[in-house]
């Protein structure tokens, strides 16, 4: 039986549900497709006229909205009505790591999962597909079938309701999502029913060409996400720590990657050392993992994936304890200038970013932070450096501490070193010469995304050290 699906609807109007179902939207104008949420003001701000104010910033993204919002894309707090009408719902709600509680600091918090089945069993009509785009434990279709096929229970002798469930994990990456959605690697749905597999399948193939579409059991599917995540972020820990060791011999950790990633077993992506990976995902997701493996007694898998994370955490603190130190051991009432607060270039999502361990941990040695990042506003900075400070029972005044930047002049003013953190393209035409005459003697520059040309600095008299080069001028001027 074919399944005709002409509405569908997104629980979350996040990172990943509003790119994604603007996409739908786009290459699929015979859909009806509505993003609903509880955040009022996050629909609000996606339902505004003006672009610039869209909850998500992505390269790509305020195109999107133009070309459909209104006439087959709507964002709507309407969430009842919104699952009545649809066929397909979607489910892409936050799944964070849970704080309290059995398995806290490592199982995923499925609550908004919950609930989310939760208002689908209660509100749907007639045959609902149902599909898990949230990353979530391998077992959760579980717990969502049980709750939708409860709703069922008593409505024998009139079946007004009923559900598949299918997994389609999400793989864009922030920064890049359109592209990313437009031209997926793969596009992966697990389930049981034929049927609805199709149903999914028909609306991805007006795009994606089908040998992009695997098909798989369901917790293959689920499985799947956070192995995709585990490796991506295991990558990254390995590069970061040979970066340490590129230091301490002389060699650099660009040369070392390309060498190594042409070998095309081994592959050139991913292997770009930094301050540590960020992001809401690869932290929470492992963690998941290390959860999992924990709770079926396979404590050495858990133990691996565990070593990314720490390496991860080793790599911020060792950066923090290279500054100091070349800081003269102490960077109290020294003012350090913060290029880049977002985890990574081109978005404004700052959860996990490695900036704020970086930047808390300097302030904790007392330093005053000015800090730039073309996209993340003072408030976001401010709340997460509280968050983090108040996490860990800091005293901080944060806001004493940090203040925003509005040119690149205005933070180098007085400063004794700047940190790169963030990889923003505009980063990279920095004239460092004027800056260098605006800093306080000796003056650093710590870039940790490898993206200034020591070859511009001219007659400069800027102490420059990159993170992983061993050939680094290590000479103070
Ligand atoms: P997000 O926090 O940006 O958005 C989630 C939204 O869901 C929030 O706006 C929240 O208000 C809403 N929500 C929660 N419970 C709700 C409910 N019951 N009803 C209606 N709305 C509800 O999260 P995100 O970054 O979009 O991530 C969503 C999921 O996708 C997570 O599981 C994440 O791991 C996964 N994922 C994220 C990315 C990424 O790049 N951010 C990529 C792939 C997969
Ligand atoms: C990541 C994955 O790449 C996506 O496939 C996945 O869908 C997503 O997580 C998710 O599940 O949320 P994202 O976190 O948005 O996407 O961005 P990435 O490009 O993966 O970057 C993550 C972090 O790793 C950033 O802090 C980035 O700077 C860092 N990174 C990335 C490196 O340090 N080196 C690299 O070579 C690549």
């Amino acid at each position: 039986m074919s399944v005709e699906v002409k509405t569908i609807c997104c629980i979350g109007a996040g990172y990943v549900g509003g790119p994604t179902m603007a996409v739908i939207a786009d290459k699929c104008k015979y859909l009806k497709v509505i993003v609903v949420d509880l955040n009022k003001d996050k629909i609000d701000s996606w339902n505004d006229e003006d672009l610039t104010k869209l909850p998500v910033y992505e390269p790509g993204l305020k195109d999107l909205i133009k070309r459909c919002r209104g006439k087959n894309l709507f964002f709507s707090t309407n969430i009842q009505q919104s699952i009545a009408q649809s066929d397909m719902v979607f489910i892409s709600v936050n799944t964070p790591t849970k704080k309290r509680g059995l398995g806290a600091g490592e199982a995923s918090d499925l609550k908004y999962i919950e609930s989310s089945a939760r208002s689908i069993a209660e509100f749907a009509v007639g045959h609902t597909i149902v599909v898990e785009k949230s990353t979530i434990p391998v077992k959760t279709a579980e717990v969502i079938k049980t709750i939708l096929f409860s709703s069922q229970k008593g409505l024998e002798n009139k079946p007004s309701k009923s559900f598949t469930v299918l997994s389609s994990p999400e793989f864009l990456a922030e920064g890049t999502a359109i592209d990313d959605l437009i031209n997926p690697s793969r596009v992966l749905i697990g389930g049981e029913s034929k049927d609805s597999i199709n149903a999914l399948v028909n609306i991805y193939k007006n795009w994606v060409s089908e040998e992009k579409i695997i098909k798989t059991n369901i917790w293959s599917s689920e499985l799947s996400k956070l192995t995709a995540n585990a490796f991506l972020a295991q990558r990254i820990s390995s590069i970061n720590s040979i970066s340490a060791l590129c230091e301490k011999t002389g060699a650099d950790i660009s040369e070392v990657a390309k060498a190594v990633g042409m070998d095309y077993r081994i592959g050139r992506h991913f292997l770009k050392s930094g301050p540590g990976f960020g992001g809401s995902c690869f932290k929470k997701d492992i963690l998941n993992l290390v959860y999992i493996c924990k709770l079926y007694g396979l404590n050495e898998v858990a133990n691996y994936w565990q070593e990314v994370l720490k390496i991860n955490h080793w790599q911020q603190n060792r950066l923090t304890n290279i500054i100091v130190k070349k800081l003269f051991g102490t960077v109290t009432n020294k003012k350090i200038g913060i290029l880049g607060f977002a985890f990574k270039a081109d978005t404004n999502d700052t959860r996990e970013s490695p900036a704020i361990n970086i930047c808390s941990n300097l302030l904790l040695e007392g330093a005053k932070l000015s800090i730039y990042d073309p996209k993340v506003k003072f408030q976001e900075i401010s709340d997460s450096l509280n968050d983090l400070n108040n996490a860990q029972d800091h005293t901080i005044k944060i806001k004493d501490s940090i203040f925003t930047a509005s040119s690149f002049e205005q933070l180098a003013n007085g400063s004794d070193a700047i940190l790169i953190l963030t990889e923003w393209v505009e980063f990279k035409n920095i004239d460092w010469v004027k800056i260098s005459k605006l800093m306080r003697k000796p003056s650093w520059i710590f870039d940790c995304r490898d993206i200034i040309d020591v070859n511009h600095f001219g007659e400069s008299d800027l102490n420059i050290w990159k993170l992983g080069f061993g050939s680094n001028m290590d000479n103070q001027k």
